[in-house]
């Protein structure tokens, strides 16, 4: 017998962690929960409760409440009568029960993790080892933010009442990254857990108040679908905040359109993890484990599509295999074991008969032979092998222990097969040339990508998508933000109906010689076009004299405009010097027409020439303005606790749909675009609909100052219609509605398709002059998207 013999044939035994306090802690309540409701245990109003499982065994676990709509309004009730409470504790009250929270965590660790491997299936390895720790992270590192908010937050006020509805996957973890910045913020929270894990939530909140959280501050509201969809629909609820997939975040859209509610949605995804020819290729193989079978796949964020380079391929197969020879399925409280149990019959279901479509639809299976245990939900490790590009198995999210492999020859193909899906949430690139990685990552349409490694996550990072993987960011200041809203957007009045336009007078020249007529185009492309319908509209002043006409747009004018934006792509590209001399450029010759610009200001408004010209100036001022902050508006670079960084990047959106009021038609305008081409976006724009000519006499000023042909489209008609087309263009990214409430509406609910970031006014007006309300950062944070690049050092 050699070591090596032995090393090659020594078993495990099993090494089970101690249940007895986290089953003592159901026996004490019976197995049956109520709700949480300003700090004690509320039973439901219904008397009904669902039925919760264990995985590992498929044996029932407890009883937990099903909310009604009246479970709801208790609950949201107890949340609005604490946030004026909680707010007054102050910066340093509120920091000191984030900073309880987290020492709880971290006294109770223990149980935490037990309780969550037992509910979950999770091994308690990662439980013990990531989900209470960086639980306990978040609220150390959010006890700092409550601390200094008043200093590094100070025009922003909390959002009030926060609905949060989070997923089973990382049933802790997830409440933390949704509770820990709602609450640092000032708001109050209902936190809905998900029906197949809400033990863990339920614990907190009993061991939060005995940690003196206050009550109402945090409620738990147990139920399945039904239960959050009532939580959405409750008019006391200020925002929601949304974890699961991107079916539901749909409807949660929709159910929110024009109501007034922020939202943030984190869905699903199909994170590719690109393989190149020079990369450590055991690291890489590592990193597949943790990839695609930490925590049995069901990682929203898994690497769970494999992008082979074609010269390491074969080798990287062998290898895979050889790893996967290894792992070890069984028991979540075997802290020997790399895969625990699928969260429920219902997923498992789901994951078997994607994987038969994987095969039928030509890909090789490999499995890993370890043996199963007999009972419960459970599914081996799995490689698909050469998986087709359009195979649905390359296309779903499966949500399980999958990984998907298929091959490309060359960078561009790698960006172009790791793009290919209408998600964005994650990518891991592995390559030994740091050149080539840090090509690669901001190519990649993803809210993280790591560099040789994956599934990294800290508190003072970002995480969130791009396109359907949803809006809004978790964690870093950035995370802050969505929990905040502008102070000086607080005493918005509603904008008046808009009156019944004059009756045009008229104005005949007799005899005398007409003036020449000048018929405004649409500005497509860089040049300037007829509108597709042949029509055009009379601007009126307002005693309704004639002062020109502006073309007609329709959807098709729309559909060549978004053509044209998207092909001015460079634009995004361009450094930040190159784009923000042409916003200075753009200042300087509108400066040179101030006199003709105030003339027809003061023509279509009727303002004083002094009053319209102030506006020029304005307008001018706020160009010069986005000038300046085109390369000052920067990322960051990110210390979380690794050897190594997180870039925090700022990342054009890409074409952004902008609907622009009717006050202030000239400096509306300049606010809402110069933004969105400071930071690299192209956009479509539809101008006042009352007084669109100060947008149309801007096209000279276009086409003199440099701006790429694309970067800046405006199309003429009618606002409301053209918005709807907007919001239903699947090629438009992201939507800005300045106008009617029902434009706003209709923004939010017809952007599904794509999930377009939205920022819609609801109908509330601005004061353009006033830069807190409407210039700088306020705007320039929703014409970014972050993207965290994590470089780890060393070998
Ligand atoms: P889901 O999206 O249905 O559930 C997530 C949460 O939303 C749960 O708390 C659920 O009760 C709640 N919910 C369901 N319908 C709702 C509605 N109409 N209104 C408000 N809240 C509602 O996810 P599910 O069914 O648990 O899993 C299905 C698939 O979703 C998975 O296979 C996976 O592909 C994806 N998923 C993605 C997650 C992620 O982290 N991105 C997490 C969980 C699931």
């Amino acid at each position: 017998m050699t070591v090596a013999h032995y090393f090659e044939t020594m078993e495990y035994g099993p090494a089970p962690e101690a249940d007895g306090e986290a089953r003592a802690w159901l026996k004490q309540h019976g197995a049956v929960f109520g709700h949480f409701i300003g700090g004690k245990s509320v039973a439901p109003h219904s008397g009904n409760h669902l039925t919760t499982i264990e995985p590992a065994t498929g044996k029932a676990l407890a009883k937990i409440a099903q909310g009604s709509s009246a479970d709801v309004e208790v609950a949201v009730n107890a949340a609005r009568t604490a946030q004026p409470l909680w707010v007054k504790l102050g910066d340093h009250g509120r920091a000191r029960h984030l900073y309880a929270l987290a020492r709880m965590l971290q006294r109770h660790a223990r149980l935490f993790a037990v309780l969550e491997a037992i509910d979950n299936g999770k091994p308690i390895r990662e439980t013990r080892d990531l989900d209470v720790p960086l639980a306990a992270r978040h609220f150390l590192y959010h006890a700092g933010w409550a601390q200094l908010q008043e200093r590094e937050f100070a025009d922003q006020v909390p959002i009030g009442v926060i609905g949060q509805i989070i997923p089973w996957n990382f049933p802790l973890l997830m409440l933390a990254w949704k509770i820990a910045p709602a609450l640092a913020a000032g708001n109050t929270v209902v936190l809905k857990p998900a029906e197949f894990t809400s033990l863990t939530a339920l614990l907190f909140a009993e061991l939060a108040a005995e940690a003196g959280l206050p009550p109402g501050v945090l409620n738990v509201l147990t139920g399945d679908g039904a239960t959050g969809a009532l939580l959405v629909e409750n008019p006391g609820v200020d925002k929601i905040a949304f974890t699961g997939s991107t079916e539901v975040g749909r409807l949660i859209r929709q159910a929110t359109a024009g109501t007034g509610k922020s939202l943030t949605l984190e869905l699903g995804g199909k994170s590719p993890f690109i393989v190149f020819d020079d990369a450590d290729l055991d690291g890489a193989v590592e990193g597949v484990v943790d990839a695609i079978w930490f925590n049995q796949g069901q990682v929203c964020c898994a690497g769970s599509r494999l992008l082979l380079q074609e010269g390491i391929a074969e080798t990287f197969r062998r290898r895979l295999i050889r790893r996967m020879e290894t792992l070890r399925v069984g028991p979540p409280l075997d802290k020997a074991i790399d895969m625990g149990a699928v969260v429920a019959p219902v997923q498992l279901e789901r994951i078997k008969a994607l994987v038969e479509t994987g095969v039928k639809e030509g890909a090789e299976k490999y499995q890993a032979p370890g043996a199963l245990p007999a009972e419960g939900c459970f599914y081996p490790p799995t490689l698909l092998w050469n998986v087709h590009p359009s195979s649905t198995v390359a296309i779903e999210e499966i949500f399980g222990p999958v990984a998907v492999a298929m091959t490309f020859r060359t960078p561009d193909e790698a960006v172009m097969l790791a793009n290919n899906t209408r998600y964005g949430l994650a990518a891991s690139v592995w390559s030994e040339t740091i050149g080539l990685a840090l090509d690669i990552a901001p190519k990649l349409l993803a809210g993280v990508v790591w560099i040789n490694a994956t599934n990294l996550f800290d508190a003072s990072v970002g995480f969130g998508g791009y396109r359907e993987s949803g809006f809004g960011r978790e964690g870093g200041r950035e995370g802050m933000y969505e929990y905040l809203k502008p102070k000086a957007w607080s005493g918005r009045k509603a904008r008046a109906k808009a009156s019944q336009p004059p009756a045009p007078a008229v104005d005949s020249a007799g005899f005398g010689v007409p003036p020449i007529d000048r018929t405004a185009k649409l500005f497509v492309g860089g040049k300037q076009v007829r509108p597709d319908g042949n029509y055009s509209r009379a601007v009126l002043s307002p005693k309704g004299r004639h002062i020109g006409e502006a073309g007609e747009g329709n959807r098709k004018d729309i559909r060549n405009a978004v053509a044209a934006a998207r092909s001015a792509e460079a634009w995004a590209r361009a450094t930040v010097h190159n784009r923000a001399q042409i916003l200075y450029y753009l200042a300087e010759n509108l400066s040179a027409r101030g006199d003709e610009f105030a003339r027809r200001i003061a023509d279509m408004t009727g303002l004083s020439g002094a009053k319209a010209r102030a506006e020029v100036n304005a307008s001018m001022e706020r160009l010069f303005s986005y000038g300046a902050w085109a390369d000052k508006f920067e990322g960051t670079i990110h210390a979380p606790p690794l050897r190594g960084v997180a870039l925090a990047m700022h990342e054009p959106i890409g074409v952004v749909g902008v609907a622009c009021p009717d006050e202030a038609p000239l400096l509306g305008f300049a606010s809402l675009v110069a933004p969105l081409i400071a930071m690299g976006n192209r956009v479509v724009v539809v101008p006042s609909e009352k007084h669109p000519l100060a947008a149309t006499d801007f096209y000279q000023v276009l086409e003199t100052s440099d701006v790429p042909a694309g970067v800046v489209n405006i199309v003429t008609g009618g606002r409301d219609d053209l918005v709807k087309v907007l919001a239903e263009h699947d090629d438009v990214d992201a939507l800005w509605v300045f106008g009617s409430q029902e434009a706003s509406a209709s923004a939010e609910r017809l952007s599904i398709g794509n999930l377009k970031r939205t920022l819609v006014d609801h109908g509330l007006q601005l004061d353009w002059y006033d830069k807190a309300a409407c210039e700088g950062p306020i705007l320039l944070r929703h014409a970014v998207q972050v993207k965290n690049i994590w470089i780890p050092y060393g070998d």
